[in-house]
């Protein structure tokens, strides 16, 4: 039977996603640089210093956007550039982001914008970080949340709040994130004050732009026993699955806050207006697991150089389908935007696959009711991949971090083709067809 298009919504928005801190370059004002000045902290001992020089050279990357044939670009706006000091705002820096929106408007690409990618900046971490969640030290968020939506209102209308409260919660229950410390308690409160944050952001946003489309952006990990037949490892399962996933939903649908002790936030009901998911793999957890949970695969196909060089991650696309679903499910009739996917491999043949694989999941939740309106692979060049340095590539575009030069990749020019067609074509799931990423449970 001859094989049909796989297509996409009309006006589906194809782009590519990128975090400040891990493309411009010189972003000597916030934790993570200073988190990097710690010896070992990065491998290799390597720098965001120059990174992939994107300040300025945004006009040539925002041409390879458009070689892409994407619609749209997330990018996230540096709070600590604008506000290099507590109430004190960078005009230069604030006119170089209104450059820089500019030119993406002028070539047809909706900006998709996140205000909290990760970085913060120093003089907040100096005065209690995330662990503060004092309104005073809130206020400065707010500060930044209010100034960007009066600048940008009439040319950004999509909002990502926060990028993956869970994950920057990490920094305090692994050592690849700042501060690097290990407190089961404080990784608690850093994600109750996100949650916070997340409100903060969405409300002042929404205040001042009540036309704006604000989101919240959740990494969904996708978390299996890692014997299914041990009662333990499932119940496991469950409870990491509550901490990472479950909490966000929970918070979003009732008003609670990650561990209700923390209280209740009437206002964080329904405060996000698409749910923006990231998606890259699953962990396998077991008490018997050193830590009880495993990110990366034994598997012999991600070793060095292979699937998943420097992380690691082993490649789920089902987990994509099933994550969509199950915000469906959880937030009936929530628009989505998958807002990063991406797999970190030298191999670019792995990429082409793992693309193709996983729209043909995303087109399937689609085709099953779910109002998946767009898609940001991860990411538009090799760049910074915080504590993994510059080892590990994520990129659809090569970089050669020695010359600054870029090059599209193969899996580039296959997102060029779907992004154009707005499909899959035949041509395209007959050479993709090998389906290689069965995870084995
Ligand atoms: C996400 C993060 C991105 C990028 C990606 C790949 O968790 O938002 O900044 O680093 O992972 O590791």
């Amino acid at each position: 039977m001859a094989q049909k298009n796989i297509q996409f919504p009309k006006g589906f928005l194809w782009g590519t996603a990128t975090a400040a801190h891990q493309i411009e370059g010189g972003n000597t004002n916030n934790n993570w640089w200073h988190f990097e000045q710690r010896p070992g902290a990065i491998k290799n001992d390597d720098s965001s210093r120059v990174a992939c020089d994107h300040w300025n050279r945004y006009e040539k990357d925002f041409d390879l956007i458009k070689k892409l044939n994407n619609n749209a670009y997330r990018m996230s706006i540096e709070w600590s550039r604008v506000f290099p000091g507590p109430g004190v705002v960078d005009r230069k820096a604030l006119g170089h982001y209104h450059d820089m929106i500019d030119a993406l408007l002028k070539r047809k690409i909706t900006p998709f914008v996140t205000l909290l990618h990760f970085s913060t900046p120093q003089w907040w971490d100096n005065g209690g970080g995330l662990l503060n969640g004092k309104e005073a030290h809130l206020q400065h968020f707010r500060e930044f949340c209010s100034l960007m939506v009066r600048e940008f209102r009439g040319k950004i209308v999509y909002w990502n709040t926060i990028n993956e409260i869970d994950i920057m919660a990490l920094g305090y229950l692994t050592k690849d994130f700042p501060p690097g410390e290990i407190s089961m308690p404080k990784a608690f409160r850093a994600a109750a004050n996100l949650m916070k944050m997340h409100l903060i952001a969405y409300e002042t946003v929404k205040g001042f732009d009540p036309d704006a489309k604000v989101g919240l952006v959740h990494n969904i990990q996708g978390v299996r026993p890692d014997n299914p037949s041990s009662l333990m490892d499932r119940l496991l399962a469950r409870f990491v699955d509550y901490l990472f996933n479950g909490a966000y939903f929970r918070a979003l649908k009732k008003g609670k806050l990650i561990n209700s002790l923390f209280g209740v936030y009437p206002g964080l009901r329904g405060s996000t207006d698409f749910f923006g998911l990231n998606f890259y793999n699953f962990l396998r957890v077991s008490p018997r697991l050193p830590g009880m949970v495993k990110q990366a695969t034994d598997d012999p196909l991600c070793g060095e150089g292979g699937l998943c060089a420097g992380l690691g991650w082993e490649p789920y696309p089902e987990g994509l389908y099933l994550s969509l679903k199950r915000i469906h499910r959880e937030l009936p009739g929530m628009p989505v935007y998958i807002t990063e996917n991406g797999i970190g491999t030298d191999n670019d043949n792995w990429r082409r696959q793992y693309l193709v694989d996983n729209l043909k999941m995303v087109h399937k939740a689609i085709a099953e009711g779910v109002d998946v309106r767009g898609y940001f692979h991860w990411s538009l060049m090799d760049n910074f991949e915080w504590a993994q340095g510059y080892l590990s590539r994520f990129g659809l575009v090569n970089m050669d971090f020695s010359t600054q030069k870029r090059t599209i990749k193969g899996s580039g020019k296959l997102y060029a083709e779907i992004s154009k067609m707005n499909a899959l074509t035949p041509d395209i799931l007959i050479k993709y067809r090998e389906e290689i990423y069965r995870p084995r449970f």
